[in-house]
């Protein structure tokens, strides 16, 4: 299916108001719904951003055409200079490193896009130390792989020159230091949060223009994966000097019966040369982008560098609000005209809804009480480590909301915008929590963009000022946690601010929370509430259950954990034991599961070979655990009946299994064999169970709802594995070069079952308009990489995740496997509008005759170290020849070695002539001649001195002294053409970079 924009939502939601009316449904989720009947499934990546045409404001995407080389934390030689103490690398602004230039040899850097995470690609190393984080080498021990390098090249129209040009990026792990055209920009601590540049001073308008990263993954912040790179989105942003701020508008929203009152707060910035007189007009757009208010506001004067923020409140009739069931979203379309003219145009995504806590009643959602279903999330997934295309984030996002899920806490750190794209759009709850409590500028710094980024999202229902944090409870916790929750009020003020907190619960720092946050602690919860029945309880963090998909007995030498549910946990509550008591009581507000999948790290109750967790109630490709329909059932009105185990048990022949049911109907009868076992009654939020002795064959459950069968379900003793099964998720993907599908594979015997113990090697083959990006299965224990192309079945299951290209088409993906029938799928690709992005700038191999093409100074070239190696040109000089008959042209760019600056711009070749092999050309204050040799040139450099050598000292006349200088002034240790030879030995090869 094709991805929808808001905007093709929008054109489709038109064609069927009649129908949505009729429904009582919303026109965005009509048109969802009607888009999803063609494919059985809902759009992905509907995209938030608005693109607005005019009035200067572009926002592009960064994403494609990086190179990527892996530096060295330790050695400065393996990076890239860096650290080296030949010269200070801050010595001067510009030319900062070498490979900040333009014609830097990035040949051996290989080409990513991102976004990209580094992590996932490494091999797993058996080291105590790692086994929090997944046992991926990173960290102070593996300086070799702990830093990479980025580097992006683009240009800028001549029109740019009166622009801001900004940099922005959605989060990098972990140091991240920025180069801009040679020139050290900046650096930014952190590796969730997002942080941008203003590099307007260091641009090169209608030039080439190129951007070095360097991300130190050395030092992490948490116990669990948190990946390496720069795995979130980059955009390049152009604005007129007077613009809306970054995440400068706010609305909020004061619902009442047929009316809500915006207050809309908007903040500009003037970086124009003089004092401009400015006026906003500020337009509501309705989810059907019908404009139904306006208000402008008066012009206000704002000095050369200044700010101003101007308030205002706009009615909007009968709103159409927010739910989880209806995902309205208004745009505020904000307009500054200055001069007479318009010079930015901003849009605002944000929703209308109430939200309020009762301490009695719990949550409640427009007036409507909800008990928070909610799971804890890391970032990563399957075949992909932190770097999420974003479509993966609505694919989680809906997997979730299938066993139930209304609500989800970014445990434990700032998500990527698009996860709350996805919860905006699809309907989640979200409790956004910040990486790390505390009020020193950096921990006020990262709260503070949170809070202002995602202040408009109608998901968004609480803040969190961290987790588990044990200073949290005490007296420095109270001054920390005032400080968070009054930037918190300043910034926002319309959402209650709460903490994940540990072995407390209202007391010391936490009571300054609204909201009274508990992690576990169930019991103590009750007390407190008895205790203070004036404040709102959530929990925060609950149940930390583990188990295998698919296994049903602990074996910790292998590293898995049985599925029943009981059995299962840490010491902390079972899936049932927790929702049973939230269920019970209406003052506890719900709660959030740890967690929904699984994830890289923390790979508790076990260690390696385990290298991710099994708290997931979803394995980390999105294949459900048995866990899952335990909250299906009472998580949802579908009507569930779950059996487990399998029913492929050899040599237990006459043994106990025990064998459950999860279903949220009323009777539930268990047959061996055709032969009942009896019928049980389902008590609410519970299971039923039965011990039965193994015989091969099937077991069966009916289950029965007002006395009559309602469902069936059975699990038989499966043949021998026969052929693969493979489905994707979607039929349709979107020709975007970011869009994803998923191809999930099943072995399966002749008859078309499952095999529930099988690890038969999958191998995925993809052609046509896509590649494959990642694969997994769901084992903790399993350590082939995520980027091979095949995978085992794990418990007869695997999954292969492939990426559009850019060109629309058809993508076919072949799963095989040896002695099995493969499988085999196409979906296709549609051709979309591109999202706005920077295009790729590649220098280009010129094509002709003789030496015509690219050429270096070779590596090692004779005599080529300190001086020498800077006058033979080093990695920063590319010659562009072109060969016309016995005519040379062309160019020679970074000679000098940058040194000079500038030199990236290209020094036009003169009097070049080829006669035979021999060459010869000039290029500025140098001539190179000399002869091609196979594929080489070997060319001897002279440099043309006479500028030195016209200061150069005459012969004293006259006497001089023994000692001191020449009476004449003259300075007689000037002496560069003595250190420099005549004439420099050159080496050039050709090169495709
Ligand atoms: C919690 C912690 C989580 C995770 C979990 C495992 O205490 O907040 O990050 O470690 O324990 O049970």
């Amino acid at each position: 299916m094709k991805t929808l924009s808001r905007r093709d939502l929008l054109k489709t939601s038109l064609l069927a108001p009649a129908a949505a009316a009729a429904q009582g449904m919303s026109p965005i989720r009509a048109a969802i719904e009607a888009a999803g009947q063609t494919t059985g499934q809902l759009p992905t990546t509907a995209r938030r951003e608005l693109s607005i045409p005019g009035a200067g404001r572009e926002r592009l995407l960064l994403d494609f055409g990086w190179r990527f080389h892996f530096g060295d934390a330790n050695d400065p030689a393996k990076d890239f200079g860096f650290g080296s103490g030949r010269t200070g690398n801050f010595q001067k602004t510009g030319n900062f490193l070498p490979a900040g230039n333009i014609a830097y040899d990035d040949g051996d850097w290989r080409s990513v896009d991102l976004p990209h995470d580094w992590a996932v690609e490494l091999p797993f190393k058996n080291d105590p130390a790692l086994e929090s984080k997944g046992f991926y080498p990173l960290g102070r021990a593996y300086p070799e792989t702990s830093v990479g390098w980025y580097r992006r090249i683009f240009e800028l129209s001549p029109d740019d020159a009166n622009k801001r040009i900004t940099l922005e990026f959605d989060g990098s792990y972990r140091e991240t230091m920025v180069v801009f055209n040679g020139f050290y920009i900046g650096r930014h601590s952190g590796g969730y949060d997002p942080f941008s540049f203003d590099v307007t001073s260091f641009a090169n308008p209608g030039g080439k223009n190129v951007l070095l990263v360097r991300v130190d993954a050395t030092s992490s912040d948490g116990w669990f994966y948190e990946g390496a790179g720069i795995y979130r989105h980059v955009w390049l942003v152009k604005t007129n000097p007077v613009h809306v701020k970054k995440w400068g508008t706010f609305v909020s929203a004061e619902v009442r019966p047929g009316e809500a009152t915006l207050t809309v707060r908007t903040e500009l910035e003037n970086h124009g040369k003089a004092e401009q007189s400015v006026r906003v007009t500020s337009s509501i757009l309705d989810p059907m982008g019908k404009e139904v208010a306006k208000a402008g506001t008066d012009a206000a004067n704002i000095a050369e560098g200044g700010e101003h923020t101007w308030e205002q409140k706009i009615a909007v009739k009968q709103p159409q609000l927010w739910s989880l069931e209806e995902r309205n979203l208004y745009t505020l379309v904000t307009e500054v005209k200055s001069g007479g003219e318009v010079v930015d145009r901003h849009a605002t995504t944000f929703g209308i809804r109430s939200i309020r806590f009762d301490a009695a009643n719990g949550l409640f959602l427009n007036d409507k009480s909800i008990k928070l279903k909610g799971t804890c999330n890391h970032q990563d997934h399957a075949g992909l480590g932190a770097a999420l295309p974003d479509a993966v984030q609505y694919y989680r996002i809906r997997k979730l909301q299938e066993m139930g899920c209304n609500s989800l806490r970014t445990s434990h750190n700032p998500p990527t915008p698009e996860l709350l794209d996805a919860c905006d759009e699809l309907g989640m709850l979200v409790f956004d929590e910040t990486r790390m409590m505390s009020s020193n500028p950096e921990g006020l710094s990262q709260f503070g963009n949170l809070v202002r980024r995602d202040r408009n999202r109608p998901s968004v229902f609480m803040w969190s000022m961290g987790n588990e944090e044990g200073q949290a409870n005490g007296a420095k916790g109270v001054l920390i946690l005032t400080a968070m929750k009054e930037l918190a009020t300043q910034l926002d003020g319309s959402r209650p601010v709460s903490i994940a907190p540990t072995g407390a619960i209202g007391t010391g720092g936490l009571a300054v929370c609204d909201v009274v946050g508990y992690n576990y602690m169930d019991p103590e919860a009750e007390a407190f509430h008895k205790a203070h029945p004036d404040r709102p309880v959530i929990g925060t963090e609950t149940v930390s259950a583990v188990g295998t998909r698919g296994i049903y007995i602990t074996d910790h030498e292998k590293g898995y954990v049985g599925s029943y549910d009981p059995y299962t946990t840490t010491g902390r509550a079972s899936a049932e034991g927790w929702w049973s008591f939230v269920n019970a009581r209406p003052w506890l507000s719900g709660g959030f599961v740890w967690t929904g999948f699984d994830y890289r790290g923390e790979p508790s109750p076990n260690g390696w070979p385990n290298i991710n967790s099994q708290y997931g109630v979803i394995d980390m490709c999105g294949f459900p655990k048995d866990s899952f329909y335990y909250y299906q059932s009472w998580w949802t009105e579908k009507q569930v009946l779950h059996l487990f185990p399998h029913w492929n048990w050899p040599g237990y022949e006459g043994k106990e299994i025990a064998v459950w049911v999860f279903s949220n109907l009323d009777k539930v009868e268990l047959f061996l064999n055709g032969q009942s076992l009896g019928t049980k009654d389902v008590k609410k939020d519970s299971h039923v169970a039965w011990n039965v002795k193994y015989a091969p064959g099937a077991i069966e459950a009916r289950g029965f709802k007002d006395g009559k069968l309602a469902m069936t379900t059975k699990r038989e003793t499966t043949g021998a594995a026969a052929k693969l099964v493979m489905t994707a998720d979607r039929r349709e993907v979107s020709a975007d070069g970011e869009d994803v599908a998923f191809f999930a594979v099943e072995v399966q015997d002749a008859q078309g079952r499952v095999l529930p113990t099988t690890d038969n090697l999958v191998t995925f083959k993809v052609s046509g308009n896509g590649k494959l990006v990642g694969v997994g299965n769901g084992d903790p224990t399993d350590q082939e990489p995520d980027k091979g192309a095949s995978r085992k079945a794990f418990g007869g299951l695997c999954m292969g995740i492939v990426q559009t290209a850019k060109t629309a088409g058809t993508i076919t993906v072949e799963a095989a496997s040896p002695g099995l029938d493969s499988a085999s799928v196409t979906i296709s690709s549609k051709s979309v509008k591109l999202r706005p992005q920077a295009p790729v700038w590649e220098r280009k191999v010129p094509e002709g005759a003789g030496i015509t093409g690219l050429w270096r100074p070779a590596p090692g070239a004779p005599g080529a170290t300190g001086i020498m190696a800077f006058l033979v040109g080093d990695g920063t000089t590319v010659f562009t020849l072109h060969q016309d008959g016995s005519s040379l042209t062309g160019n020679a760019e970074g000679l000098g070695g940058g040194f000079f600056g500038g030199s990236d711009a290209g020094i036009p070749i003169e009097e070049g002539k080829v006669d035979g092999q021999t060459v010869f050309f000039k290029v500025g204050n140098s001539t190179f001649s000399g002869t091609l040799k196979g594929d080489q040139l070997e060319l001897t450099r002279t440099i043309d001195f006479s500028r030195w050598l016209s200061r150069m000292p005459k012969e004293p006349t006259g006497p001089r002294p023994a000692i001191g200088p020449p009476p004449d002034g003259t300075d007689p240790s000037f002496n560069i053409p003595t250190r420099i030879p005549s004439g420099i030995p050159v080496v050039l090869r050709r090169v495709q970079r």
